[in-house]
């Protein structure tokens, strides 16, 4: 028990004092107690099982000084074995207790972090995708990690430090002034020769290791970075291996550094610990044997109070932080409550309704459209640029109007940077307009409900994602129940069955990190795929810029052909080939609709459309 006392004492002298000076936000207190609800009859039990070890800790030198001063003289055989046993019996009820309580205080604590984890996930899932576009992945995922389990840890360590380190103090040093106040108050005088230098040590060790934190997720950040398959690709063709690796071994060598001064440190810590313990043991007994041969005390009293000596030190130091251990929890709560907090800013409305039943046409009135700024849609604490993006954001999309009926096929066309995928994106409400309406089958989607629009809609992206998983994972994903004849009929449509075929493991074969292991077209043909067995009836897509052979070419464009056949599309072409077959074309230029009508028309209009006809499609005639 002793043993983990003191590792705890370290613990808690480690934390970070600049804690102390933060105000919490009003309330937090109370929600974070909020979050221990459920566990209140554990929490009792804990509370009954920590009283009790301070209880058992604080008896034994009771029982070893009845055995000296009493049985012995007495030569009282029977009183001897009694006490004795009595304090084998005390140790093997310590151990159960200990146990219990390790048992209940990890049952409490790890469920504290799943009820923390699961709300966290899903609040973050409910944020719109500016968030993730705005947030730093590592920052996030460390927030999810670090802060839950800081606060975890600093909550049940508050617990016990706070009932068990009291109770175990307050028994100890009433019975040690029982039992001698002159050699208690001599023994006190030492505690601050411990706790003074303690206390150095353990900031100094806390700072080392928030270091040693940093030090260690930046290494980690350069390997995920460089180790995945497109990182590991641009240093291959554009990389200076060198630098590379010169960048991380300093970073390494930092961390051998801190871990060598952390050892130290933290040695230095136990052996003050110790060596205060064993001078106060010292003294104990010097005073004590005067006093024994002096007549003034007994011998057992004398054993008694060195073994209690030796038991406060470790408690007295915790309770000596309980402030900091209170703020720390406050903190770490805190900022768990910050991710909470962020109201996601695309969210069904109450009174939203199903879109109806039927093919769909897709209407945008007069939209205009700004990428929300860093502070509408993340923290600042989670993303390192958000300070310097002091300049307003810019107006993307100017006055938008837009309709595609039922079953018609809508090609957006126009220059790099014009504001197509932004449009796309208004369609299944990644983003909501500025102002106007964006509205499907005559209902604006900031009005429909959230499932039926996944439902309807169906988007391919410029570079469609596959999760690191098997084809069929990636292909049922978008519908669970669907059969293997159906996932055969949809790879048939998008031209990549026989492909798949000819593979080893078929279906079962497994996407390497992004999908690297297929080609660009095959990885299209796979989206496609997955579009089909959706079967939505309002596809967005946005074409691959890729250059594709002409074979996977045609392929692609047979697939495409059955996957846009009598479905409501709006597809951004760079292909001569659907910007033929769409009903409609419109051609944005910075933000604005310029031009509308089918190709023909607006190439004797001879505008924009035909310029970039000239330009972005003439290679690919024939
Ligand atoms: N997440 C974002 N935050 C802020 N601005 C953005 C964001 N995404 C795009 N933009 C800006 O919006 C404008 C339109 O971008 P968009 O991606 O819609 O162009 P695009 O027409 O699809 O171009 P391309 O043909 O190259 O794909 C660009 O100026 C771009 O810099
Ligand atoms: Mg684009």
């Amino acid at each position: 028990m002793a043993g983990g006392m003191h590792r705890a004492g370290m613990m808690s002298l480690r934390r970070d004092r600049s804690v102390l000076g933060h105000k919490v936000k009003k309330g937090t207190t109370k929600r974070m107690l909020s979050f221990s609800t459920p566990y209140r009859r554990a929490l009792t039990v804990f509370m009954v099982a920590v009283i009790a070890e301070s209880l058992i800790g604080a008896v034994n030198p009771l029982l070893l000084r009845g055995i000296i001063d009493r049985a012995i003289p007495e030569k009282n055989t029977r009183l001897v074995v009694v006490l004795a046993l009595a304090a084998a019996g005390l140790a093997l009820a310590d151990g159960a207790v200990s146990l219990t309580n390790r048992f209940i205080s990890s049952k409490i604590g790890e469920g504290l972090i799943f009820d923390m984890r699961s709300k966290v996930f899903s609040h973050i899932q409910q944020m719109p995708i500016a968030f993730f576009t705005r947030t730093q992945t590592g920052a996030l995922v460390s927030r999810l990690n670090n802060d839950i389990i800081g606060a975890q840890q600093a909550f049940t360590d508050l617990l016990s430090n706070m009932v068990g380190n009291v109770i175990a103090v307050g028994v100890t040093l009433g019975l040690m002034f029982w039992l001698s106040w002159q050699i208690t108050l001599a023994g006190l005088i030492l505690l601050p020769c411990f706790l003074i230098p303690a206390r150095t040590v353990g900031a100094k060790l806390g700072t080392l290791m928030r270091e040693g934190f940093s030090l260690n997720a930046e290494m980690n950040n350069q390997m995920q970075e460089r180790f995945n398959v497109a990182g590991a690709l641009l240093v291959k063709l554009f990389g200076n291996t060198h630098t590379e690796a010169s960048a991380f071994d300093a970073r390494a060598g930092r961390v051998r550094d801190i871990g060598i001064k952390t050892a130290m440190y933290s040695r230095t810590f136990f052996i003050a610990l110790g060596l205060s313990a064993s001078l106060a043991t010292a003294f104990a007994y010097g005073f004590g044997g005067l006093g024994v041969i002096h007549g003034t005390l007994q011998l057992g009293t004398v054993v008694a109070l060195t073994a209690y000596l030796g038991q406060l030190f470790g408690p007295l130091t915790q309770l000596s932080n309980l402030n900091l251990d209170i703020m720390t929890a406050l903190v770490s709560f805190e900022r768990v409550f910050e991710i909470l907090d962020l109201e996601p800013m695309i969210q069904e409305a109450p009174d939203a309704v199903d879109l109806p039943d039927g093919p769909l046409s897709v209407r945008f009135d007069h939209v205009a459209f700004t990428y929300p700024s860093a502070a509408e849609v993340s923290l600042a604490s989670l993303e390192s640029v958000a300070v310097l993006e002091a300049s307003a954001p810019v107006q993307v999309l100017h006055g938008i109007d837009l309709e595609v009926k039922p079953g018609t096929l809508l090609a957006l066309v126009g220059p790099s940077g014009a504001g197509k995928t932004t449009i796309s994106q208004l369609i299944p409400r990644l983003y909501d307009a500025t102002s106007g309406t964006v509205s499907i089958g005559g209902v604006d989607v900031r009005k429909a409900t959230r499932t039926s629009m996944t439902a309807a809609i169906g988007v391919v992206s410029q570079d469609a994602h596959l999760f690191h998983d098997t084809l069929r994972a990636n292909l049922v994903y978008v519908r669970p129940e669907a059969t293997e004849t159906d996932l055969r009929s949809a790879l048939e449509q998008a031209q990549i069955l026989p492909l798949i075929d000819a593979l080893p493991d078929g279906l079962d074969t497994l996407v390497g990190e992004r999908g690297y292991r297929l080609s660009g077209g095959e990885k299209q043909r796979i989206a496609l795929a997955r579009l089909l067995l959706k079967a939505p009836r309002i596809v967005v897509l946005d074409e691959a810029t890729a250059h594709l052979d002409s074979e996977s070419e045609a392929a692609v464009q047979r697939a495409l052909a059955t996957t846009l056949h009598g479905r409501t599309s709006i597809v951004i072409a760079h292909r001569l080939s659907t910007v033929r077959d769409a009903d409609e074309i419109a051609v944005i230029d910075a933000g604005r609709v310029v031009e509308r009508g089918t190709h023909d028309q607006l190439l004797a209009a001879g505008g924009l459309y035909a310029d970039l006809y000239r330009t972005q499609f003439a290679g690919q005639e024939g």
